[in-house]
């Protein structure tokens, strides 16, 4: 049998900044195939038979870290979950020690979500796995704008000139980072739309349109990605109310007309009803794809894992 191509480059997935636009092809192709075995009675493939996941999260999760438990279920490794919270992390363990520790189980795959930026990066360069970033700090979230991409893919075919809103709180989110990143390598024209407070210094350095008035920020638009307000990020007021966020910045039917005729509404989750996103809006399976992307987040990582395996397969581990 001939080994499966190889996808990546590097043996580690940390970021959308460090990918070529194969390689997010490459693994959109992949993570399609993939969609159609989750919707098959018999899920399971044995791609990854015989090895070994851990998922380290020290942030609360519940679509990423379920998906890629799922995703290294299917196909056929053994996944560890590290529950920090009861871990000798709460008795003032450091990342890399824990990370030190874990690596000497052998592991093939490190999963890690913490909540300062570089963390994963820092892990990828001491351990002797691959490690996979899923999600820390503001910085990157790759897995996410792996599946938002390949949801839009499935519904629009495309991304060359497609015009995407992503509206809210741009500057605490890694999922805006990396998707920010994503849809413009692959020809979308990337908005983002928030209140001044709530986007990073200089944001046109992205390459992006800003708008501090949804109304104006959605005109046109053929997708709308809302952002949760991340309160736990916000030291001191960014928002004068959560009241007078939804009325300004708050995605209802009303302000969602003004969007191009068909418009889809994306959500990374968790959502705050009524505060970024009104529950008719999201409730609403004519234009919110929000189940669908829970759908597509275990297809994708499902596809991330596989691709990590082959480089495993043909380098070994980097011990
Ligand atoms: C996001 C995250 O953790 O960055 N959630 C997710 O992974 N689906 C977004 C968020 O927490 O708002």
């Amino acid at each position: 049998m001939t080994a499966p191509a190889a996808i990546l480059k590097t043996s580690h997935l940390l970021g959308i900044q460090g990918l070529s636009v194969e390689e997010i092809s490459d693994l959109l192709d992949l993570a399609d195939s993939y969609v159609a075995l989750n919707r098959a009675a018999e899920k399971k493939s044995a791609v990854l038979k015989g090895r070994t996941i851990i998922n380290l999260f020290f942030e609360a999760s519940t679509r990423t870290q379920s998906s890629f438990e799922l995703a290294g279920k299917r196909l056929g490794a053994d996944v560890l979950n590290m529950s920090v919270r009861t871990s000798s992390v709460s008795k003032g363990e450091t990342l890399l020690d824990t990370a030190a520790t874990l690596n000497a189980m052998r592991p093939d795959i490190l999963i890690v979500r913490h909540y300062d930026s570089g963390a994963a990066e820092l892990l990828s360069h001491k351990l002797d796995c691959s490690v996979v970033n899923a999600g820390d700090g503001s910085h990157e979230h790759p897995t996410q704008a792996l599946l938002d991409a390949l949801t839009i893919l499935r519904r629009r075919g495309g991304f060359e000139g497609l015009i995407v809103a992503i509206c809210g709180d741009v500057l605490h989110s890694r999922v805006a980072r990396s998707n920010i990143h994503l849809l413009s390598k692959l020809g979308a024209r990337v908005r983002l739309v928030a209140p001044k407070t709530l986007l990073p210094a200089n944001a046109e350095r992205f390459g992006v349109e800003i708008f501090t008035d949804m109304r104006e920020g959605l005109a046109g638009a053929d997708i709308v990605m809302m952002l949760r307000l991340q309160l736990e990020r916000m030291a001191g007021a960014f928002i004068p109310s959560t009241r007078e966020y939804f009325h300004f910045y708050g995605l209802d039917h009303e302000k969602l007309a003004l969007a191009k005729p068909g418009a889809l509404v994306m959500h990374p989750g968790p959502m705050n009803r009524g505060v970024e996103i009104d529950s008719a809006v999201a409730d609403d399976i004519e234009v919110s794809l929000i189940q669908e992307q829970v759908e597509m987040g275990v297809a994708m990582r499902m596809a991330v894992l596989d691709a990590l395996a082959r480089g495993i397969a043909s380098g070994g581990r980097n011990t």
